[in-house]
């Protein structure tokens, strides 16, 4: 499908919950957030019908994002769903890593073809720090166990302060040389004053080339991760929202006040 910008829009992504296990500073606030009701969560079943409703109007790709989409419960019962519907080619999830060491090997299994993992830097002290307590070693468990469970590529996501030739953007890229993943400089956002910029390896912030469309946990379809439109599906229905997403996607990203990372994913 293409939008009024003539741009293809090919990738859904869909963030599973808004819940995570770190509390990294640039996303999180440190005392936790106000967490949507339970019942407000789209069901697996609505978020495969999504995906079967997208497949036929023009969407092959689907990542799942969150918060943190390994802490939803089944998380490999919603990758096998949406692996059925006919037409998916590609199936991706972005996840902090720490639980992929137990999940790895189902995920593949059920038809997950790659993820992405987030690690900023490879010291421990200083990963503890920025996640508010996170483990890097679980990281590294992770990013093994996907590798041994065939997931590929593996991109890992690194958040930048100002400069891909951080120190600690340097050692993470110097990691990933060394271990046959492929490094992605992503600088550190705001969504409340627009600032964000062109993924450094990636794909995002590319207004021009953007082929995406975005679900959040709840059910809003949103055409940029950088607006406030978004379009209920329980509300409008599924296509409904989805063509409303993608009359209505800007031409390029601009403010987003009702959104945070953790409940739309990066
Ligand atoms: N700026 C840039 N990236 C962010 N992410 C989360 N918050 C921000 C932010 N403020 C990224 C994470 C992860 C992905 C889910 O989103 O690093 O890679
Ligand atoms: Fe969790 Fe990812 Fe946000 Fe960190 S950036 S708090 S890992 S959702």
């Amino acid at each position: 499908m293409l939008d009024h910008y003539n741009r293809k829009i090919n990738y859904l992504r869909i963030s599973v919950t808004d819940r995570c296990n770190l509390r990294c500073s640039y996303c999180m606030p440190e005392d936790g957030v106000c967490m949507v009701e339970h019942k407000e969560i789209l069901t697996y079943e609505e978020i495969q019908e999504v995906v079967a409703v997208a497949v036929p109007l023009g969407i092959d790709k689907i990542r799942l994002t969150g918060g943190e989409p390994l802490v939803r419960k089944d998380i490999v019962e919603l990758v096998r769903m949406i692996s059925v519907v006919k037409g998916v080619k590609d199936i991706a999830i972005t996840t902090n890593g720490v639980l992929l060491e137990k999940f790895a090997r189902q995920l593949a299994e059920a038809g997950l073809h790659r993820v992405n993992i987030s690690l900023d830097t490879m010291d421990p002290e200083k990963f503890h720090q920025i996640t508010r307590g996170g483990d890097i070693r679980k990281v590294f468990a992770g990013i093994e166990a996907a590798r041994l469970s065939g997931l590929s590529p593996i991109k890992i996501n690194c958040v930048i302060k100002q400069f891909s030739d951080e120190p600690d953007a340097l050692a993470v890229k110097q990691f990933c040389l060394e271990n046959g993943l492929q490094a992605r400089f992503i600088s550190q956002m705001d969504l409340s004053t627009g600032h964000f910029s062109i993924v450094d390896g990636g794909t995002g912030g590319d207004c021009a080339n953007c082929n995406r469309l975005r679900l959040t946990p709840t059910g809003k379809m949103k055409p940029c991760l950088f607006s406030d439109l978004e379009y209920d599906i329980r509300e409008m229905g599924i296509r409904e929202a989805i063509e409303a997403a993608l009359f209505g996607k800007p031409e390029k990203g601009s403010t987003n006040l009702s959104n945070c990372f953790h409940n739309i994913g990066g």
